[in-house]
């Protein structure tokens, strides 16, 4: 897998003759699994059609500041905070010179304007266009801004001269994509490695029977996702559930409290360990070997299990860089996830209510509180949502701690 996969990049493509290099660009982005919504300035689509690149792309262009269909979406401040990168790709001589007035005129201005992501540019024109004062003095004003370059290129241009001017060819930016990613992509160069439980675990009280509870999975697994997604190498391991997982994710299947434990010692060493499992505190100490008769006498004896959780925090060598216990209360839920943190000796606690049939245990809803280790870390509350939602959302959080 390369590091741009599941990549997103908004594109924006300005009106000048290389535009045309820019649907090559496309098509070598898509290849690798990025995701790309593009803007087209007024201009370009002289040069290029928007039926083109929506084509290509599979995705809507956007090319309206004030779009009345979409005035609720406000694409101008979401288009920025859904990518992770903007590329602008052939950037004009004009569009350099409004970046660096910062001007906001029009989707494309505005978008970066208002945006906090890394925009790297492409920039494309006649050699004396890039060679003038003018255009220089933008460039050296993008460059403090922190905007990043790529090109252009000296060489035989489309109006018969010859110098600095072309636009650097797709390939070459997809190479520059791949180092500038692995660079900014503490994931990819660390190799991280996640171990993630969910599920219920059961504990047999004969062959046939056993004690367990009602977790379905659902959370465990969204993270999981959410991890892999992220090109974090996850490992699940579950109790039974009716959940498929993507086909990234290495998934360990177990039954008994015991088993989990087992499995999860073999997959240290480990970054990350996020345990969702809802894991039987007590395991049957007199197991019958044979079907318990319903005239046999049952007298069921119970010792504690052990704690996968405590186990992994207060691991001497093979501690994962960050524990994560999630804590299923029915009440007094956050001072119950402190005394949890405090015991077991994890970095954070995500408490959930669930006397709360909305957001409980099979539900595809959930509301948490994370709860972190440092005094100096308030509590977070992630508000009611998908489960898949409050998964990405953990994720970033994870992410974060290790980019920090
Ligand atoms: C045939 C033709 C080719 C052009 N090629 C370029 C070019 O390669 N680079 C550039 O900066 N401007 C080029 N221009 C000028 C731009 O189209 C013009 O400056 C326009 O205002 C750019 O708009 P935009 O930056 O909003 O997309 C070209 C114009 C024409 C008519």
């Amino acid at each position: 897998m390369t590091v741009l996969k599941n990549k997103k990049i908004l594109l924006v493509i300005c009106g000048g003759i290389s535009a045309y290099k820019t649907l090559e660009l496309i098509r070598l982005l898509k290849k690798q699994e990025v995701e790309i919504k593009t803007i087209l300035t007024k201009n370009s689509k002289k040069f290029i059609t928007p039926l083109s690149v929506a084509s290509l792309t599979q995705n809507k262009v956007y090319d309206d500041l004030f779009d009345h269909n979409n005035e609720a979406e406000m694409d101008h401040i979401n288009l920025s905070r859904w990518c992770d990168a903007i590329i602008v790709a052939p950037a004009t001589a004009n569009t350099l010179s409004k970046l660096s007035y910062g001007n906001a005129e029009d989707l494309a201005s505005t978008v970066i304007l208002a945006s906090d992501k890394k925009v790297i540019l492409a920039p494309a024109m006649n050699v004396r266009m890039w060679e003038h004062e003018a255009t220089q003095q933008n460039i050296k004003k993008l460059k403090n801004f922190g905007y990043i370059f790529i090109g252009p290129e000296k060489g035989d241009m489309a109006c018969g001269e010859y110098g600095e001017g072309k636009m650097s060819e797709p390939k070459q930016i997809i190479d520059f994509l791949n180092e500038f990613f692995k660079k900014n992509n503490y994931i990819y160069k660390h190799n991280l490695k996640a171990i993630v439980t969910a599920g219920p675990t059961k504990e047999y009280i004969d062959p046939v029977r056993f004690i367990s509870n009602q977790s379905s999975g659902k959370q465990g697994y969204e993270i999981a996702k959410a991890l892999s997604k992220k090109g974090i190498d996850t490992t699940l391991i579950t109790g039974q559930t009716e959940l498929n997982t993507s086909e990234n994710i290495n998934v360990i299947k177990i039954e008994t409290t015991n088993q989990m434990f087992e499995e999860t010692k073999r997959q240290l060493p480990a970054d990350i360990a996020i345990c969702t499992a809802a894991v039987s505190d007590f395991k049957v100490t007199n197991f019958n070997k044979n079907k318990i008769k319903k005239k046999d006498k049952l007298n069921l004896e119970l010792e504690k299990n052990i704690d996968i959780l405590e186990y992994l925090s207060k691991h001497n060598s093979l501690r994962p860089k960050l524990v994560v216990g999630f804590a299923a209360e029915t009440n007094d839920v956050i001072n119950n996830a402190k005394t949890k943190i405090l015991s077991k000796h994890c970095d954070w606690i995500i408490a959930n209510d669930v006397s709360n049939s909305e957001i409980g245990f099979g539900s595809d809803l959930n509301e948490v509180s994370i709860i972190y280790k440092e005094d100096n870390k308030n509590n977070e509350v992630i508000s009611k949502r998908k489960k898949s939602e409050i998964a990405k959302i953990i994720t970033e959080k994870v992410i974060s701690n290790f980019n920090s």
